[in-house]
């Protein structure tokens, strides 16, 4: 049962400035929890939930977050008006912040995603069932096109013709797809980056809330392109290297305080593992997202060692005690 409403709704415009993408089998609820342990302002995004499953009362799980991680916004996949909006009722009554359509996905095992840029009208409708369904902001994810549809002009069409259906904000991952003969991994390397296309966008729409998204590696990079937009997205970058948004709060939210250590955020999330596996969790589960916690630092090799020590740990409490104690000397 929802469980999880917040008091009010409504995005603070601080926490789109920096925003964790959605990734599928990355962003489930422990690695957002764990961000939620680094970043209070972010918004943070749940993996593609497909819209079919949701209404047939399937994968549900999916819907299950801690209420520490708001601002927090759902991202379905789907392709119809009506199952659509029941989703974004759903999402709604969950307490989510914010429901994402994704038009981005290439994968051509999906009637969704990336496709439907080419038919901008259904997108319209899609939107506009789902604002009508709910108080809550919907958005949508896209790219900046899609072989062979993919100048500028068709970019400003599918906005066009979606921001009439009640949408006022887009992320644009700055790439376009292929949907014939490169696969889904292929196509978050290929073709190259088009930032400077997202930036065109927000300076002919100004209206709306325009984030880009794409090859973002540090909020100095971030920085750069709000000069142009409203905010980025951070996706790969954040989840090899979490701590990559450790002053997001002090830039852009109202933290004057210096962040959690990477050995506070360590403490932090044994004290999760061990409720969560009190209430049945694998601790693998949890501990997966831990690697990139020392990314960077001289000692994130022994790290991932400790890691996997620990992960082969028979009690909870002897691998927090492991990952507590080697945290401490990194
Ligand atoms: C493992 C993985 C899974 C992804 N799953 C999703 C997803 O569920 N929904 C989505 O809109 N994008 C998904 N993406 C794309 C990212 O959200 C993002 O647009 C893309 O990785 C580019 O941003 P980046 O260069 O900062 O990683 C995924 C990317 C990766 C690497």
């Amino acid at each position: 049962m929802p469980s999880n409403r917040p008091l009010c709704t409504g995005i603070p415009l601080a926490a789109r400035r920096v925003c964790v993408a959605p990734m599928l089998n990355r962003t489930d609820r422990h690695f957002r929890y764990l961000m939620r342990q680094i970043t209070r302002t972010a918004l943070l995004y749940t993996e593609l939930v497909s819209a079919a499953a949701i209404t047939r009362g399937r994968q549900t799980w999916m819907l299950k977050y801690h209420p520490i991680e708001h601002p927090v916004a759902i991202q379905f996949g789907g392709n119809t008006p009506e199952s659509l909006a029941e989703c974004a009722r759903i999402a709604a009554d969950y307490g989510f912040d914010e429901v994402n359509l994704n038009v981005g996905c290439p994968s051509p095992r999906i009637a969704f995603g990336a496709r439907l840029m080419a038919h901008p009208d259904l997108v319209a409708r899609c939107v506009e069932a789902m604002t009508k369904a709910v108080a809550i902001p919907v958005t949508v994810k896209h790219r900046i096109g899609i072989e062979p549809h993919c100048g500028y002009r068709e970019l400003h069409h599918f906005v066009t013709t979606v921001a009439q259906s009640g949408c006022k904000i887009f992320i644009v991952h700055a790439r376009k797809a292929w949907l014939n003969g490169l696969s889904p991994r292929r196509n978050r390397s290929l073709p190259p980056l088009d930032h400077t296309m997202v930036h065109r966008l927000k300076t002919d729409k100004p209206e709306l809330t325009i984030i880009t998204n794409g090859g973002i590696t540090s909020l100095a990079e971030g920085s750069a392109h709000m000069e142009c937009v409203d905010g980025v997205m951070i996706g790969r970058a954040a989840y090899q290297s979490p701590y990559l948004l450790a002053d997001v709060d002090r830039l852009f939210g109202c933290e004057t305080e210096c962040p959690p250590s990477r050995h506070q955020v360590v403490v932090r999330m044994c004290e999760y593992l061990i409720r969560e596996s009190a209430a049945g969790t694998p601790s693998a589960r949890i501990l997966r997202h831990m690697h990139g916690i020392f990314h960077g630092q001289p000692g994130a090799r022994l790290w991932r060692h400790h890691l996997a020590k620990a992960m082969s740990a028979p009690e909870n409490t002897t691998c927090c005690k492991i990952l507590q104690e080697e945290g401490r000397h990194l």
